[in-house]
């Protein structure tokens, strides 16, 4: 199996830091403040998420596994052989193992910015499947991928699975289809979990869990701007905003201030929230089939097939490139 290290060289991670503290800055010090969704996952919101999805009211994860695992077959037929397959923010590669057994990749690309953490699940899941050669690249999506010299001339197939194509506006969402389009190129493909819309009390409750680790998930965002941004934010005085925007077909995740205050970053900076003021943390837009095949046909992709469970909570979708 080979590695690939980030393609960053070490000044530019330094760089990238930057980068990320002033995205946060600019979200805290806006008009209507903001911080970014991928701000949850320190490692005290990586196991929250992991534990979001054993709760019962978070139906996407455990419909999406059960829905590869299901139609893993006519997936695989879906695809087709010899593929090289790309998986941006893979994480642990969990859902892949559902398709790998059929699929039967040439070639498994995970790719995702917590570099030892990948390369430890993409080394466990190297065990499991020999014949597939894992490649593994620390980076981000935005990065051009590299393919094994070995493998260049198979057609490549993105896996964007876990809905994370939700947190993206539709505009930000074709952007990254494009971009997904350029990858793969010609006849390549495209396997996507997307979340479908429903009853607006199914989706609350799913963002509102009676647990509350939704809320502590949340919360702990502020903990990580903390320590990124040598902050002081306190956590406990704000709260938990979570709905569906039936307009825009999206749940709206948000920290709202219970009172008055005021904190200070790296003892430099003041902002200041007002009573009730929300800082906007997440959205996870809800699709039809017909609304997101339309959007991905806008970026060259046709849709081949899809499957729903019995309840059409979930989908999950295979795209081929134009
Ligand atoms: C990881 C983006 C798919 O939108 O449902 C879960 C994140 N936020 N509960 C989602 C999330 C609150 C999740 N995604």
């Amino acid at each position: 199996m080979s590695q690939v290290l980030g393609t960053t060289e070490l000044n530019t991670v330094f760089d990238e830091d930057s980068v990320l503290k002033q995205e946060l800055l600019e979200g805290l010090l806006a008009e209507k403040k903001y911080i970014n969704p991928k701000f949850f996952y320190d490692e005290a919101g990586s196991q929250l998420f992991e534990k979001i999805m054993q709760l019962p009211e978070y139906y996407p994860s455990r419909t999406e596994m059960a829905l590869l695992e299901k139609h893993q077959d006519e997936i695989a037929v879906a695809i087709g052989e010899n593929k090289v397959l790309i998986e941006p923010g893979a994480g642990n590669c969990e859902k892949v193992q559902y398709i790998l057994p059929t699929l039967q990749p040439k070639c498994y690309v995970p790719i995702d910015i917590s570099a030892d953490f990948l390369f430890e699940s993409a080394s466990n899941l190297q065990t499991k499947f020999p014949h597939v050669h894992i490649h593994a690249v620390a980076d981000d999506m935005k990065a051009k991928v590299d393919v094994p010299e070995k493998f260049k001339t198979n057609h490549k197939v993105v896996f964007y699975p876990g809905s994370t194509i939700g947190n993206y506006k539709p505009i930000q969402a074709l952007e990254f289809l494009k971009h997904v389009r350029e990858l793969v190129g010609k006849e390549g493909g495209l396997l996507i979990g997307v979340d479908l819309q429903k009853d607006k009390e199914i989706l609350d409750a799913a963002y509102n869990d009676k647990d509350g680790v939704t809320a502590l998930f949340n919360l702990n965002v502020l903990n990580h701007v903390n320590k990124l941004l040598d902050s002081d934010i306190d956590a406990e005085l704000f709260e938990h905003v979570a709905f569906y925007n039936e307009e825009h077909c999206r749940i709206e995740m948000h920290l709202e201030s219970k009172v008055n205050q005021q904190c200070s970053i790296d003892n430099l900076i003041q902002v200041n929230f007002s009573e009730s003021e929300r800082i906007h943390t997440e959205y996870s837009y809800k699709y039809t089939i017909e609304s997101f095949s339309q959007l991905a046909a806008q970026a060259g992709l046709k849709l081949e097939n899809y499957w729903l469970d019995d309840d059409e909570l979930f989908s999950v979708q295979y795209y081929v490139a134009l």
